[in-house]
């Protein structure tokens, strides 16, 4: 098996992509069914959690403003002293985003869970795994004309869905980090991070299959990588969206 079958796999696709007219040597041979349950189980415990109110103390925010022309070092050094909003006396340090600062591609999820507020860096937990395959797939690696980033950069307290105006408020930091990376294509990760990109209010259902814009760059959203561990059966439309966005990122001019 090489490497880019094993991705597949590990994405849960190769069973659903197999042509009926072929016998693959790969079809018919899922992960068993208790692997994939043990796999998410952590991550449907963290979910569980989502909906914890925030009883942080406000008081003491400090506005998050102009943030134009600031270059990376000082919007990194102005996201870690951020007091802007209630979520940083909560969480353990800020996740300001990895990666290639001159990438083409930008992949924005939503706010760091608990692996992330312990190391500072997106996506490194499960879903972190997730997403490192999905960029595989599509022979990206996380670093390499790649940057991850998130809305909110601070964890919201038992990993809840960020308020509007916690979003409101950290949104600027990223829209930095936009006009400083100056990204190719952006794939906007769930609900929360394509809603806040496009200044929408919808469901994922209906942003799919699309290109969006943001400011002149084209947005793909797809499902958020701790959705598809939780579904796995989704993943093969993880892998359309992927798909549009490499056909989008190669019409733009260059290959992926
Ligand atoms: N989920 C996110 O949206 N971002 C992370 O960094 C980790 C999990």
């Amino acid at each position: 098996m090489d490497r880019r079958e094993a991705i597949l796999r590990e994405l849960n696709l190769y069973p659903l992509w197999v042509r009926r007219d072929q016998t693959a040597s790969t079809a018919g041979d899922p992960r068993p069914a208790e692997a994939l349950a043990e796999s998410v189980a952590p991550i449907a415990a963290e979910l569980a959690a989502y909906d914890v109110p925030a009883d942080i103390d406000t008081s003491s925010a400090v506005p998050n403003t102009m943030l134009d022309g600031l270059d990376w070092p000082e919007l990194k050094q102005r996201v870690y002293d951020c007091t802007a909003c209630r979520l940083r006396a909560g969480c353990t340090q800020t996740v300001f985003g990895v990666g290639d600062e001159n990438a083409d591609w930008l992949f924005v999820g939503e706010g760091p869970g608990a692996d992330e507020d312990a190391l500072g860096e997106p996506f490194v937990g499960q879903a972190g795994k997730l997403l490192d395959n999905m960029l595989l797939a599509i022979r990206l690696k996380r670093g390499n004309n790649v940057y991850i980033a998130n809305i909110v950069k601070c964890r919201p307290p038992g990993n809840r869905t960020p308020a509007d105006e916690e979003i409101a408020t950290c949104f600027p930091y990223l829209q930095r980090q936009i006009e400083l990376i100056k990204p190719r294509l952006i794939v906007a990760l769930g609900r929360v991070a394509s809603n806040a990109l496009l200044g929408r209010d919808v469901t994922l259902a209906s942003l799919r299959g699309k290109v969006h814009d943001y400011h002149g760059i084209p947005v793909i959203v797809t499902y958020h990588p701790a959705y598809l561990l939780r579904s796995p059966a989704e993943k093969a439309k993880a892998w359309q969206d992927l798909c549009l966005a490499v056909n989008k990122m190669q019409e733009t001019g260059k290959s992926a």
